[in-house]
C-alpha cells in the first residue's frame, strides 16, 4: 500500500495545496490563538463552514496538535498548522479573514481591564503581522479589552499605512447572542426568533441593550428592564464566577464568532442586507469627514447628545452593514427611549471615553 503521503498524484499534502491554489471556491480563514479554549471550537466550527477553503491555525502553544485532530473533519477545508512567533507571516499570507481570540482571559475578581498589559502586547504583535502578510484582510478581534484592544489594532495598522478602519472589527457578537437568549426567555419564545441590537462597547456598563428595539416589536415593565439590561451587561462575569478560576466563557464565544464571520464572509461575497452588530471606528472616522460636535452638542438637546458622542468617540458598537470592504456603513441609533438615553445610560459613553484613554496612554501608541 502507498503511503498516507505517497499517493498516486503526488503527497497527500501536495494534492491538498493543489485543491486550496486551484480554485476550491471559498475564503481563507486564519485562527491567531487557535489552540485556546475559544480558539479550538472556533477552529472546529470553521472547518465546518462551507464558505472556508482554507483554514490556518496559528498558536504559541498545541497548534500541531489542534490542527491534525481538526483536520481529520471530512469537511472541505483545508487546515494547515503554524506554531510559534517565526511560522506567524506564513500563518496569515494571503488570508481574507483573520479571527484574533488569542490572549489571556479573566479570573473571578478581575475586570476586562486588567488583561489590558498582556493582552495589548500580543495584539500589537499579531497585528503587525498582518500589516506584512495580509494587509487587506477583515480583522476581528475578540482578545480583551475589546474597548482598548481595537483602537491599539488601529494604531499599528495606522503606523503601517495599512488602516482601513472598515476591515477592523471588534466582535460583540457575544453580548447580542446574550442579549437575544435572556430576552427571549423573558418573552417565552424561541431565541432564534429574537433580535437584539447592543451598541457602546464591550466591558459591564459600556453594554447597552437596546430593549426599545428589539425584534419582533415588544414593550418590558420597567423591573424588566433593569433585570435584562444588568444581565446582559454581567452576562462575562456570570461566566467566570461559574468557571470558578477555569477562565471565561469559550464555547458560547466561539458560537458567537463563528456566526459573526460568516456575517463577515457573507459580506466579502457581496450578499446583500447583513447587518451585525460590532465595535467599530465611529462613522466620521470611517468616512474621513470632519466632525462637527461642539456644534451639535451646542445645539441639541441631551438625547441628541448621544449622536454627537457616537460620532466624536473614536470607536463604538453599533450596528453596521457588512459588505465587500468590511463595515461598509454604521447605523444611527435609532430613536431611543427614557431608559436608553438617561442619565444612567450616558454614563457609558464618559466610561468608555475615560477607559480609552488611560490604556492608549498606557501603550504609547496614542
Ligand atoms: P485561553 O487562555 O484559553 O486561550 C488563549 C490562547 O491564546 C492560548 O492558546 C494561548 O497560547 C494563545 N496565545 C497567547 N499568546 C499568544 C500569542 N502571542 N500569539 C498567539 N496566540 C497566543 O483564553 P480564551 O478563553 O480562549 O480567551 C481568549 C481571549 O478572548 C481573552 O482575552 C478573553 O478575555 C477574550 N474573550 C473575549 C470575548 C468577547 O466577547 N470579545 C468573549 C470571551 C473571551
Ligand atoms: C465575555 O463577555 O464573556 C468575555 O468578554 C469574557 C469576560 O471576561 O467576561
Amino acid at each position: 500500500h502507498p503511503s498516507n503521503d505517497q499517493m498516486e498524484g503526488g503527497s497527500v499534502l501536495e494534492r491538498a495545496n493543489c485543491r486550496a491554489k486551484g480554485g476550491a471556491p471559498g475564503f481563507k480563514v486564519a485562527i491567531l490563538g487557535a489552540a485556546g479554549g475559544i480558539g479550538q471550537p472556533l477552529a472546529m466550527l470553521m472547518k465546518m463552514n462551507p464558505l472556508v477553503s482554507v483554514l490556518h491555525l496559528y498558536d504559541v502553544v498545541n497548534a500541531p496538535g489542534v490542527t491534525a485532530d481538526i483536520s481529520h473533519m471530512d469537511t472541505g477545508a483545508v487546515v494547515r498548522g503554524f506554531l510559534g512567533q517565526p511560522q506567524l507571516d506564513a500563518a496569515l499570507t494571503g488570508m481574507d479573514l483573520v479571527i484574533i481570540p488569542a490572549g489571556v482571559p479573566r479570573k473571578p475578581g478581575m475586570t476586562r481591564d486588567d488583561l489590558f498589559k498582556i493582552n495589548a502586547g500580543i495584539v500589537r504583535t499579531l497585528c503587525e503581522g498582518i500589516t506584512r502578510s495580509c494587509p487587506n484582510a477583515i480583522v476581528n478581534l475578540i482578545s480583551n479589552p475589546v474597548n482598548s484592544t481595537v483602537p491599539i489594532a488601529a494604531e499599528v495598522f495606522k503606523k503601517a499605512g495599512t488602516y482601513d478602519p472598515k476591515r477592523l472589527l471588534g466582535v460583540t457578537m457575544l453580548d447580542v447572542v446574550r442579549a437575544n437568549t435572556f430576552v427571549a426567555e423573558v418573552l417565552g419564545l424561541d431565541p432564534r426568533e429574537v433580535s437584539v441590537p447592543v451598541v457602546g462597547g464591550h466591558a459591564g456598563v459600556t453594554i447597552l441593550p437596546l430593549l426599545s428595539q428589539v425584534k419582533p416589536p415588544c414593550s418590558f415593565t420597567k423591573e424588566e428592564t433593569e433585570y435584562l439590561t444588568k444581565r446582559i451587561q454581567d452576562g462575562g462575569t456570570e461566566v467566570v464566577q461559574a468557571k470558578a478560576g477555569a477562565g471565561s466563557a469559550t464555547l458560547s464565544m466561539a458560537y458567537a464568532a463563528v456566526k459573526f464571520a460568516d456575517c463577515c464572509l457573507r459580506g466579502l461575497r457581496g450578499d446583500a442586507g447583513i447587518v451585525e452588530c460590532a465595535y467599530v471606528a465611529s462613522q466620521g472616522q470611517i468616512q474621513g469627514k470632519p466632525q462637527k460636535t461642539e456644534k451639535v452638542r451646542n445645539t441639541l438637546d441631551h438625547s441628541f447628545g448621544w449622536y454627537a458622542h457616537v460620532t466624536e468617540l473614536p470607536f463604538f458598537a453599533s450596528q453596521v452593514r457588512l459588505g465587500r470592504g468590511g463595515a461598509e456603513e454604521i447605523y444611527q441609533l435609532g430613536p431611543l427611549n427614557e431608559y436608553e438615553r438617561g442619565p444612567k445610560q450616558y454614563k457609558i459613553l464618559v466610561e468608555q471615553r475615560i477607559y480609552h484613554l488611560i490604556n492608549m496612554t498606557q501603550t504609547g501608541l496614542d
